[in-house]
């Protein structure tokens, strides 16, 4: 059976609300991204920390989440919009592993600045794979736009 992995980093949990409902739709295993050291719940302060360590391209140790995806022919890839990019540990992520041959989905949550360049990003990241048209959500997504999203890219019926 073609079962797809929904792989995400929140640290509000918005991106994990969405990863579930994508889940939930698709039948996709979810795996959530766990960085060695996680960033501050205060948000002024996880702003100094991810700026910090964007502005550096520092990648995180995973602590959990970055196992072998050999078996998955798609892969989502779920982020919180930080600074116009991807939250460091899914970028951990991308560079742990050989996507070529598979088929990338990216998804977003934000705070009004849409999905930035995750997608670009994310086509650099993984050479040789198919990038599906990502989704962007502020805030929280209803079932009705993911499932709008997921027939519109052929992954639900
Ligand atoms: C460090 C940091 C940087 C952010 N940068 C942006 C940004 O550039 N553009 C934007 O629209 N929202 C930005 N946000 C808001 C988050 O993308 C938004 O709240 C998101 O839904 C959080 O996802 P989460 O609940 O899964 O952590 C930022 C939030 C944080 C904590």
């Amino acid at each position: 059976m073609d079962v797809s992995l929904i792989v995400y980093y929140s640290l509000f949990k918005n991106t994990e609300t969405l990863a579930a409902e994508i889940s939930m739709q698709t039948g996709g295993e979810l795996r959530e991204l766990v960085p060695e050291q996680n960033y501050s719940f205060n948000y002024n302060t996880a702003v100094k920390e991810a700026r910090n360590q964007i502005s550096r391209g520092f990648c995180p140790r995973l602590i959990s989440g970055n196992e072998s995806t050999e078996e998955y022919r798609t892969i989502f890839i779920g982020s919180p919009n930080w600074f116009k990019t991807l939250a460091p540990p899914v970028l951990s992520f991308l560079r742990s592993h050989d996507f070529s041959g598979k088929t990338i989905v990216p998804f977003c949550t934000h705070g009004g600045g849409g999905i930035g360049q995750i997608e670009e990003v994310i086509v650099k990241e993984c050479p040789g794979s198919v990038v599906l048209p990502g989704l962007a959500i502020a805030g929280a997504a209803s079932p009705e736009e993911v499932e709008k999203w997921l027939r519109s890219i052929g992954r639900k019926d």
